[in-house]
Order: C-alpha cells, then structure tokens, then sequence
C-alpha cells in the first residue's frame, strides 16, 4: 500500500480522496511545523509527501526521498520552498495548485489596497477607543481610488484577476512582466505595459504578483523606493524577498511613500517590530488564499497530484 504524508493538517477532504483511494495517511496533527529532521525522515518512508510553504524541502530531503518517493505536492501555488532542481534530478515530481486560489489572492490584494488607501484599521482604532467626538473635515484622510494609476508587476493568473478588478473603478493600469502579453489580451484586460522604471514613476498603487525566483529577489530595492511618488502605496501578496524590506521601512517612516498593505514578509513568521509600530501600513499572517471555498479547492488538488503520480503518471501540476 502507498504510503502519504501530510507535513501539516490542511482541509480533511484531501485525506478523504486519498484514503478512498486506499492509501495508508498519516497527518501531523501537531500545530507545529516539522523540523528538518523530521521532514528528512517522512521523506524516506512515504511514496508522496504534502507539503506546505513553511516546509524548507531542500537538497538533504530530496536526497533521503530519491528512490522510494515519487512526489511531492505543496499545498500552495508558490514553491520556492522546494529545491525543484534537485527533485527533478531524483526523478520526483514536485507539483502546485494553480488557478484555484487566484481569486481569494487578488481580493485580498485589494482589501489592503482600500484598508491602506482609506486608514480602515486605523480608523477602527479610534472608533473602538472611544475617540470619535464628531464629524471632522480632516478626520483621517485617505487617497481616491478611482481613476488612479495600478501598477502591477507580474502578469500572471493572480496579476490578471487584480486587473480585472481595476476596471470597475476606472483605473489606469500599468503591467510588468517578463513576456508583454498579447495585444488582445492586454485590450481584454484593460492594461499597458510598462518597463518596472516607467510602472514605478508612474503607479500610485504598485502590487506584486511575482513568484520569488532569483530574478525577483529584492525586485523593489533602494533604486525602485526612490524613484516612487510621495503617494505611492504598496500591496503584497506575493513573496516577502521580492521587496527590500529594510528599504520598504525607511521609505514608509520618512514619508517618503504613504503606505503598505503586506500579507507576506522577508522572513516569515517573523515581522520587524518597525513595521508594527507604523501606522501607514495595514499587516495581514500570509492569507492571500484563506478563504473557506479556496482552501478546500486547493486540497482536492494537492490530493488528485499525488494520486496522479502514484499512478505512475505526469500529475496535472508538476511544476517542470
Ligand atoms: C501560495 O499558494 O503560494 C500562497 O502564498 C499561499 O496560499
């Protein structure tokens, strides 16, 4: 019998497929993240392995799985926690789940989007302090929506949804991305593309929809903030790296930009205390893809991955 494990609990109705299809699971029903070792161990003794994004699945555990373990499915569209390179070598599939979570993720994108733009988190505050004595012609400004610039820089399924979303408050949206996209797709969607300098100049709203990757590390740096408007607000529910986040505060605490609203960080779960004293920045624990319907999607394909490859086929969303 195929033996699968999950490295953390994720929506019981994977377990359910993969147990129909007479599977033997187990589950780390802990609320911990595994440690290396552990991983390292599950590795050697389990035909497939579901992960999440906190699991750092590198050489020494591609290593302890070649020869018995056949694929490993992360529960998230992001994999650069995995080294795919090595797990290609071993001849292990390493999968994804595309698509699914692509709506939840750009909805978020735009909750902080408004939040940030209309001081909500701030402005609950201050209901809930018993600080509201009256209507007040300067009682928390924010910036209009309608109209302004987008920039967004990654074209894929989630940059494409964000845009979608732009059209109904009449924005001018700018795109980045390594390949433009079609000129019909573009008109579809309503952007122009731009180089990241003219996207940056020009956007007083910059969202990041990239995978990380080497290329996209540390994307927005210093040269980046300071070519910036003095408005400009930054959305993140990409990956923490892709901004310089030590250059992201300073540009927040001098005012140099107005604001951020980031679902992701440098070095996750950790978030700089600077950042949590600010108050232009509105923080949500990476839950771009936290809604009920999404997550559940998300299961079904991480358990239709493994299941494809225990079979002995290409799953669907191998990732190379
Ligand atoms: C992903 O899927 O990569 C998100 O960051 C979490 O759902």
């Amino acid at each position: 019998m195929a033996k699968v494990a999950f490295t953390y609990e994720i929506p019981e109705i994977a377990e359910k497929i993969l147990l129909n299809e007479g599977f033997d699971v187990w589950v780390n029903r802990e609320d911990r993240t595994l440690t290396h070792e552990e991983i390292i161990k599950l590795a050697k003794n389990n035909d497939a392995l579901i992960t999440l994004l906190s699991d750092k699945i590198d050489e020494e555990v591609i290593k302890a799985g070649k020869g018995k373990l056949k694929v490993i499915s992360n529960y998230a569209v992001g994999y650069n926690n995995i080294d795919v390179d090595a797990a290609k070598e071993a001849g292990i599939y390493v999968t994804n789940t595309p698509g699914v979570l692509s709506d939840a993720t750009a909805d978020l994108a735009w909750a902080l989007l408004f939040a940030v733009a209309r001081k909500i988190v701030e402005s609950d505050k201050f209901v809930r302090e018993g600080k509201f004595v009256g209507w007040r012609p300067k009682l928390f400004l924010g910036y209009d929506i309608k109209g302004k610039t987008l920039g967004i820089i990654g074209m894929g399924r989630i940059g494409k949804e964000m845009a979608k979303r732009a059209k109904g408050f009449e924005m001018n949206v700018l795109y980045y991305k390594r390949n433009k996209l079609s000129e019909i797709e573009e008109k579809e969607l309503g952007v122009k593309y731009a180089t990241l300098e003219e996207l940056i100049k020009n956007s007083d709203y910059i969202s990041l929809h990239t995978p990380l990757t080497d290329e996209t590390y540390h994307l927005l740096d210093e040269k980046e903030f300071s070519m910036m408007k003095p408005n400009t607000i930054i959305i993140n529910t990409a990956r923490g790296p892709v901004i310089n986040e030590k250059v992201l505060i300073k540009y927040l605490k001098e005012g140099k930009i107005a604001g951020a609203g980031l679902d992701v960080y440098e070095e996750e779960p950790k978030v700089p205390q600077e950042l949590i004293e600010l108050d232009n920045v509105v923080l949500t624990p990476h839950t771009g893809s936290a809604t009920y319907e999404t997550r559940d999607n998300m299961a079904k394909m991480v358990a239709e991955n493994v299941i494809s490859a225990l079979k002995g086929e290409v799953p669907p969303n191998n990732v190379y």
